[in-house]
């Protein structure tokens, strides 16, 4: 199943390293960093977990809660946590749902069949606190992903939200950011009292 930006997450119960959870109750007032990854005791996920555990106060000031996901049981992840907290240097206290079943991997569309039938790609999903989808994407099982990106696109979503704007190519935080053509000028003098720069009719950059 593929899940599309915009759209409301599917719901399902599932075990999880810190018990059962309902996603949707999980979800609550939050932002959710929900991520696959192929195997517990595997090179590359070790030190995806590892990352994802030492920016646990980076996610909480966002108001995220991560959540992982491999095809493997939760007896298995407890074990595997062990050895993450270990070799990573940090203490892992997000939740990882065992997904043994494939269920909820495959209602994700975690599972690419012409990489494996049973185990995951990486996938990232960015979910609102109203359960919408709002980031996904992709990375294949040799290739950790960049947390800085998670983490910058989590801040470009988030002020997006609050700002009504647009972030350009290679934003950062304290940027300037675009005026969504959506926003006519009349619109935009009461948002933006700080005024714009306008390079062209549709390229309005201001600060915020
Ligand atoms: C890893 O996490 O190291 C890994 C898992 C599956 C395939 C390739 C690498």
């Amino acid at each position: 199943m593929t899940i599309r930006i915009g759209e409301t997450v599917p719901n399902f119960t599932v075990e999880t390293t810190n018990g059962e959870i309902d996603f949707h109750e999980f979800i609550g007032d939050s932002w959710v960093f929900f991520f696959s990854h192929p195997a517990d005791f595997t090179p590359v996920c070790t030190t995806e977990m590892g990352r994802t555990a030492q920016l646990a106060e980076a996610f909480a000031e966002r108001n995220v809660k991560p959540l992982g996901l491999s095809t493997d049981t939760v007896d298995e992840h407890k074990k595997w946590i062990a050895d993450v907290d270990d070799t990573q240097n940090t203490t892992l206290k997000f939740p990882i749902v065992a997904d043994p079943d494939l269920k909820v991997a495959k209602l994700y569309g975690m599972i690419h069949e012409a990489e494996s039938a049973t185990a995951a790609v990486r996938s990232v999903f960015i979910i609102d606190p109203n359960k919408k989808m709002r980031l996904t994407m992709t990375y294949p099982m040799n290739v950790g992903r960049n947390f800085d990106e998670i983490m910058r696109v989590i801040d470009a979503l988030q002020l997006g939200d609050e700002k009504s704007i647009a972030t350009p190519a290679d934003w950062r935080p304290g940027d300037e950011v675009i005026i969504p053509p959506s926003i006519d000028n009349a619109a935009a003098k009461d948002l933006f009292p700080q005024g714009w720069n306008e390079i062209r009719p549709y390229l309005r950059t201001t600060k915020v």
